[in-house]
């Protein structure tokens, strides 16, 4: 599948140019460097909706990613093979302006705005790549999968993380593309919880509501180390099943 750029019509222009220019506005001092830096890096803008073609040239040169078109949700066995092949699941399709604030499935704003800045920076994308492998050493076991799906879930889409000055910013995409969510879960405080795997693993999500806990990251090298203690608690709950190291 491609993203078939000349079928976008000029409502779907104006519906990216009110998502972008009101969200970057809202998530410039609330999201972490590495968001904002990749949204400059790879020129996204109001006025135009992101090309496939010209951001994955872009990725290719910078970190090795490609947007990868899919039609909706897949399974997260096939998720994450792709995942491991630097290939980032996208749909193509955009919300409409009745649905400005709220979708139940992501789409191409979610997925590119939310997702995509971020494989530009190497430790994201080591992370994200190393996350992949560790799931598809156990690629048959759903309880495990669904395990990796829940840290994924707190981390790449609902992560939070500490900059540098010791701020509280927004690290997850589901956030940074969600008008609600970039105020409510910075204002929240007492929702903030230490960034922890094991907890994480055992902590709950739903998808179709504000989330009731945000785990904050102490730093990107936090989260980098945080995969030893995934790969360790995996193999001590289910055995060691691969020969696939989490440095890999
Ligand atoms: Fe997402």
């Amino acid at each position: 599948m491609k993203q078939e750029y000349n079928k976008y019509t000029p409502d779907d222009f104006e519906v990216w140019k009110l998502l972008f220019e009101s969200q970057i506005l809202l998530v410039r001092d609330k999201a972490c460097s590495e968001f904002l830096k990749g949204v400059e890096t790879l020129q996204f803008n109001a006025e135009k909706i992101a090309s496939f073609d010209e951001t994955n040239k872009l990725l290719l040169q910078l970190t090795g990613w490609q947007i990868y078109v899919v039609p909706g949700l897949i399974p997260p066995a096939d998720f994450f093979k792709l995942l491991h092949e630097k290939k980032f699941c996208a749909a193509t399709w955009l919300r409409n302006r009745n649905q400005l604030e709220y979708l139940e499935e992501p789409d191409m704003f979610h997925d590119v705005f939310g997702h995509i800045p971020y494989l530009t920076d190497p430790h994201i994308s080591s992370f994200l790549q190393r996350l992949a492998g560790i799931a598809l050493q156990y690629i048959s076991n759903e309880k495990v999968v669904e395990m990796i799906a829940t840290f994924y879930w707190y981390t790449i889409e609902f992560g939070l993380i500490k900059s540098k000055q010791g701020e509280v910013k927004i690290f997850g995409a589901g956030i940074v593309s969600s008008p609600g969510e970039s105020i409510y879960c910075l204002e929240q405080t007492l929702l903030h919880q230490p960034f922890d795997v094991a907890i994480i693993l055992k902590t709950a999500y739903r998808k179709d509501i504000f989330q009731s806990t945000y785990f904050v990251l102490d730093s990107l090298e936090q989260l980098e180390l945080s995969l030893i203690t995934l790969q360790h608690i995996l193999n001590e709950q289910f055995g060691s099943v691969s020969t696939k190291s989490v440095t890999t």
